[in-house]
């Protein structure tokens, strides 16, 4: 049986969180472990580029998430963990897509058309006003890192399945040309509750500046965690679960029984204080081993670096013979060997 490839990148602009970790990190790690996967997970540094111009947050975005990776549990003999930048081959493979991407087709992104319908909104005369040309062509790059090793599978947030859809548009549109050489993919959404509630009760988000980050120590996470908004009901006074973000958190990380249990105490009425109490060292019973290896290896980059250097060299073991077939495709190889 040929394994399905699952692949997905990470851009590395900012500090992991516990929404990042539910819906993203945790099933990728437990699919790591599945031998019926072959899993491609990359630090997407280009990519940071578009969103970010300070060198040093996207430097130490990248320490933080191959650490947090790590610091999981990640299989690293099954799965491939690499950075973007490391396999040059991704991004000759998006100049070639680029020449087979209707400039529409990118006209419909939904980053590109938020950007102009900002300047819009904003009385801007010039729609494209403080737009790059890197954001303009994301979705290519995000193809060429798909179709680069043909990925059967990629999990995204709902936001990104338009690049999916796009990715697969254009390896059609490719394979129309020059003949079959890409797998069209499709995205995979997690639909069961893959959203966290952030400490104001809307997704948790960097934009919203609600996040908890992942390993943040205990005490701060306590502080944190507290901090979430409930009712004023005292306690005695019997409690909704419907709409409580500490019970909707709670669900992530209980199991359920566990959550049963809770819904009761609900009813009898559970005070504020005593559910966060428990909330947090639900929490933090899961995440301390990891914090501790995750503190631990910032202190070892070479070790990252070496496991990066690792899954590069594996990566490249595919994309470097596929690139040499692709550049002939196109026709453009030596006159003469
Ligand atoms: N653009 C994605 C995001 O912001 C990250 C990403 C880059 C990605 N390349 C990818 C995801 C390829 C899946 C496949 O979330």
């Amino acid at each position: 049986m040929t394994k399905a490839i699952v692949l997905t990148g990470i851009t590395t602009t900012g500090t992991p969180h516990l929404g990042n970790y539910v819906g993203a990190i945790r099933p990728a790690i437990a699919a790591s472990k599945d031998q019926n996967v072959k899993p491609f997970y990359f630090l997407a540094d280009y990519h940071a580029l578009i969103k970010c111009q300070e060198p040093e947050r996207v430097r130490r975005s990248s320490l933080e998430i191959a650490a947090t990776w790590l610091a999981l549990g990640l299989e690293t003999s099954n799965a491939v963990f690499y950075r973007q930048s490391d396999v040059p081959e991704i991004l000759e493979l998006t100049w070639m897509l680029t020449c087979a991407t209707a400039k529409g087709l990118m006209n419909r992104a939904h980053a590109y058309k938020a950007a102009v319908a900002e300047n819009e909104q904003g009385g801007e005369h010039d729609p494209d006003k403080g737009i790059t040309m890197g954001l303009f062509g994301y979705p290519i790059l995000m193809a060429a890192d798909i179709l680069m090793f043909n990925a059967n599978k990629v999990p995204v947030g709902r936001d990104q399945v338009q690049h999916i859809e796009m990715a697969r548009d254009i390896a059609g549109r490719f394979n129309h040309i020059y003949g079959e050489h890409f797998t069209l993919p499709e995205a995979v959404i997690d639909e069961n509750g893959a959203t966290l509630s952030g400490l104001d009760g809307r997704k948790m988000s960097k934009s919203y500046n609600n996040t908890i980050p992942l390993f943040e120590p205990e005490n701060r996470l306590k502080k944190l965690i507290n901090k979430i908004k409930t009712n004023s009901l005292e306690p005695g006074e019997p409690k909704q679960t419907d709409g409580c973000t500490l019970f909707s958190i709670y669900q992530s990380f209980a199991t359920a029984a566990e959550v049963e249990e809770i819904r009761q105490r609900y009813v009898e009425g559970i005070g504020w204080g005593e559910m966060k109490r428990i909330l947090f060292e639900h929490i933090n019973e899961q995440i301390a081993p990891a914090r501790e290896r995750y503190n631990e290896l910032l202190e070892k980059p070479d070790h990252i670096e070496e496991q990066l250097q690792e899954g590069a060299k594996k990566a490249r073991a595919i994309s470097v013979p596929f690139i040499t077939e692709l550049r002939k495709a196109v026709g453009i190889s030596r006159i003469s060997s």
